[in-house]
């Protein structure tokens, strides 16, 4: 049964602010630019925007380098703007969700630049520092964006830890005093009207280095604990946590309806499918189509009542869904649509990634037009370790974070209408054809079928409650299930493939109603032509 918060029927639109709008031409998108496009938003119908980082930062890995929590990056505005677009998208009923590091911060931060003063510091204890063994760093452990986990510091002979860039240095959570200033900064922020948080990595905060424990360390759901009491339960937030290592078994703690720690967690399982096992996401492997199945089965029976999900293909880490499991090509429309509709019959919070609700894709770009810290690192050790070039650039192509950063799509003028200036990273060269400007006008686009999937989670309460049974678990092309409260039958069924297959459903009967679907016209009703896919209701 539903609890009646308000963010079980929400949808969130994820903006990565520096490509969505520019509004001073200096190519990089800011806090007006994303003022200027709210009534876009609210169009669409969404509730809510998690914003990726607007905090001062150096932007070594796009703001998730923070500086200065409390502070806008002047990249992005001020203070003002920020305020600015709180009150004005909630003049649309759109509620901000800010985006948490709460894991590391940037090198340049007061407190970094005060605990690498000296080990007497009254910082120094806020991050985690080592001595090492004999001139070489205390164990193996490797960083995400490469090279080793350790980075020395001669004036005080110490290693800090760092489980991203060098310059992200992680915060020490065992430290009641940082744990403090944190829950400050997080009520300071309440306080000026954030409808929300996303906790970025924050199954990482409660390593322990020495173990060389990363994910999931012991302390962790104690200190989610301390900090959603501090915080977030002291107003009517949605939280959601990055959590890359949950299983269902853990999802139940964080995302429990007690409401002791998140809202909900935002995993990955059915991301990491098309990469080969034990091996990096640059290592390519086919997408196991009934392991897919199998995967989001799961996560939807075991948190049913018990806990509460993300429903989401896209980020700003990930490379665009048509170009991934879709088609990009001749069926860009049709495989775009039946992606959204596969994915909002289910439970769960649905996130909608800036430029998906268009079906923008991935662009193959040349090594010098990347600009992702992780890409450019992975380029550089891949060639040390002897790769061919054809073959690096393979990967980049499939998975570069780049993928999803290029520069939202407007219109068809120059730059896509997301600059007057030089935009920072090259715009995607498809923008003539797959624009907002043309979507928003034509009801048979991607545009429009995301805005009426929006529109029937609000209307069909069994979208939000309904419990989950997957159909045809053994089909090697059709992905279908049905969802069920006491009113009504929710039934989706999609062709993931681009051929024409028999559908032998014997729930599809006579009084099943379309709902939506991605071509005009049913022909066959046990006939699905290439990722043709429908949602179909049957009230009781
Ligand atoms: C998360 C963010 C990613 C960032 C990393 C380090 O995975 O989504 O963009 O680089 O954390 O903060
Ligand atoms: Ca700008």
């Amino acid at each position: 049964m539903s609890d009646k918060k308000w963010w079980k029927n929400a949808v969130i639109y994820q903006i990565y602010p520096r490509s969505f709008a520019d509004s001073n031409k200096d190519g990089i998108g800011d806090l007006q630019g994303i003022i200027s496009k709210l009534d876009y938003l609210e169009d669409l119908g969404i509730d809510a925007v998690w914003l990726s980082p607007v905090c001062k930062s150096p932007q070594d890995d796009n703001g998730y380098d923070i500086s200065d929590y409390q502070d806008i990056d002047p990249m992005f505005g001020t203070l003002e703007d920020m305020d600015g677009l709180i009150r004005e998208a909630g003049k649309r009923n759109i509620r901000i969700i800010m985006d948490l590091v709460l894991n590391h911060s940037s090198d340049e931060h007061d407190w970094f630049q005060e605990a690498k003063k000296s080990r007497q510091n009254p910082y120094h204890d806020y991050y985690v520092w080592r001595d090492g063994k004999e001139g070489n760093p205390p164990n193996d452990m490797r960083a995400a964006f490469g090279g080793s986990a350790w980075e020395w510091v001669p004036q005080i002979e110490q290693y800090y830890f760092h489980q991203f860039a060098v310059k992200q240095p992680d915060l020490n959570w065992e430290n009641p005093r940082l744990r403090q200033e944190i829950y400050d900064m997080i009520n300071w922020w309440t306080a000026r009207g954030v409808g929300g948080f996303r906790l970025d990595v924050i199954d990482q905060i409660a390593k322990e280095p020495d173990r060389k424990i990363t994910n999931n360390g012991p302390r962790l759901h104690e200190f989610l604990r301390e900090l959603s009491r501090e915080t977030f339960q002291k107003a009517d937030l949605v939280t959601v946590g990055e959590t890359w290592g949950a299983t269902t078994e853990l999802a139940k703690l964080y995302s429990n309806p007690d409401n002791s720690e998140l809202s909900m967690v935002f995993q990955f399982e059915h991301i990491c499918l098309d990469q080969m096992e034990g091996k990096e996401k640059w290592d390519l492997a086919p997408l196991p189509f009934l392991k897919l199945k199998e995967v989001f089965g799961r996560w939807q029976t075991e948190l049913c009542g018990k806990g509460w999900n993300s429903l989401f293909w896209n980020n700003h880490d990930l490379p665009r869904i048509v170009s991934r499991w879709g088609n990009d090509g001749a069926y860009r429309v049709e495989s775009a649509k039946m992606l959204a509709i596969l994915l909002h019959g289910m439970q769960g919070t649905p996130y909608i990634y800036q430029g998906e609700e268009l079906g923008m894709t991935n662009a193959a770009y040349k090594m010098e037009e990347y600009r992702d810290i992780e890409t450019l690192n992975v380029y550089k050790e891949r060639k040390e370790k002897g790769y061919e070039e054809e073959e690096i650039l393979r990967s980049i192509h499939a998975k570069s974070r780049d993928n999803a950063r290029t520069p939202m799509q407007w219109n068809d003028r120059e730059n896509a209408g997301f600059t007057d200036g030089t935009p920072w990273i090259k715009v995607n060269p498809n923008y003539k054809e797959i624009n907002a400007e043309k979507q928003v006008q034509d009801r048979d686009s991607v545009f429009w079928c995301y805005k009426e999937l929006i529109r029937l989670r609000k209307q069909y309460p069994v979208l939000v409650d309904g419990d989950f049974r997957m159909l045809l678990e053994e089909d090697e092309r059709i992905f279908a299930y049905i969802r069920e409260d006491e009113k009504s039958a929710l039934l989706v069924v999609c062709n993931f493939y681009d051929r024409k297959t028999d559908c032998p459903l014997k729930e599809l009967d006579g009084d099943m109603r379309l709902l939506i679907s991605n071509y005009k016209e049913t022909e066959q009703k046990l006939v699905l032509r290439p990722y043709e896919a429908r949602m179909y209701i049957k009230e009781k």
